[in-house]
């Protein structure tokens, strides 16, 4: 509570927004430049925004580094990253930019917890050291991965905010999901990209990520098809969860089905 107070206390009349010059450049690149412009919003907290949220709060109160954000991503982190708050975790952020999410990773999870960002843009190697560990690398580079989860250690989460290019993102999940402890979570954003041919996918496109996540969803349900599952690393996903643009995925082994009746009472 004492964080809100002290920023809603903070938090100006007006809120830099993505009409003000911040549409991130890799959406730029490929999507419907547009449309993404008409979505912008300008001004502050949207009317019904619960600002005793703590990331929404954060967010619209924002003084530091430039964060860009859908808004409907500030509940989806917040319920999926709650339990992780002062309990000190391993976080690492593909994606660094400005580094204003890796602000308020610090901000949201504590000073305990131990914070690696990683982006292609040798720019970002000056944010090393400010609100956690900076290294500069390719997502798709599985010797560079290797080199930082050296660094790191076992996770607790992972937020894939990088390239959003298709090939990219099953290359990265590839290596970091075994790292990822049980209980962890590996949360991908920005995947409408998945139907941009600028990002290597499309509507109809064999390698939007949804395909690949099908088959996740095909291995969860292994037992029952009988037909064994297609992907090495989905006995490491227990769950998924399916957003406008986010994909979260509950991690941990999961145990063999089995079905019990309690209680004494029938009919
Ligand atoms: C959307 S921005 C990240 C924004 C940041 N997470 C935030 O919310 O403030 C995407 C970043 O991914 C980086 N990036 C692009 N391709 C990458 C790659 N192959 N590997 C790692 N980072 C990449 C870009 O340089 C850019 O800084």
């Amino acid at each position: 509570m004492d964080l809100l107070r002290r920023l809603l206390r903070t938090m100006p009349a007006t809120v830099p927004t993505g009409s003000e010059g911040a549409v991130a450049p890799d959406i730029e690149a490929g999507g419907p430049v547009t449309d993404m412009a008409a979505l912008a919003h300008a001004g502050g907290p949207p009317e019904g925004t619960d600002l005793s949220r703590p990331l929404q709060a954060r967010f619209w109160g924002n003084t530091g580094r430039v964060i860009h954000k859908w808004h409907h991503y500030l509940d989806i982190y917040d319920r999926h990253f709650a339990p992780f708050r002062g309990a000190a975790p391993t976080l690492l952020e593909i994606g660094v930019q400005n580094g204003g999410s890796m602000q308020m990773w610090r901000d949201y999870f504590g000073p305990e917890a131990r914070l690696f960002g990683i982006d292609i843009d040798p720019a970002c190697a000056a944010l090393d050291g400010e609100a956690g560990v900076v290294r500069i690398g390719s997502q798709d580079d599985p010797d560079f991965l290797a080199s930082v989860l050296f660094e790191t250690g076992p996770l607790d989460i992972v937020i894939d905010d990088g390239s959003h290019r298709m090939e990219h993102i099953p290359a990265s999940l590839e290596v970091l999901l075994p790292h990822v402890r049980p209980g962890g979570v590996y949360l991908i954003e920005d995947l409408h990209c998945a139907y941009w041919p600028g990002y290597g996918g499309g509507l109809r496109a064999e390698a939007n990520f949804f395909n690949h996540l099908r088959r996740f969803i095909d291995d969860l349900h292994a037992p029952y098809h009988g037909e064994g599952t297609t992907l090495p690393l989905s006995d490491r996903v227990t769950g998924l969860h399916v957003y406008d643009s986010i994909v979260v995925l509950d991690c941990g082994l999961r145990a063999p089905p089995r079905h019990s009746m309690t209680g004494g009472v029938a009919g």
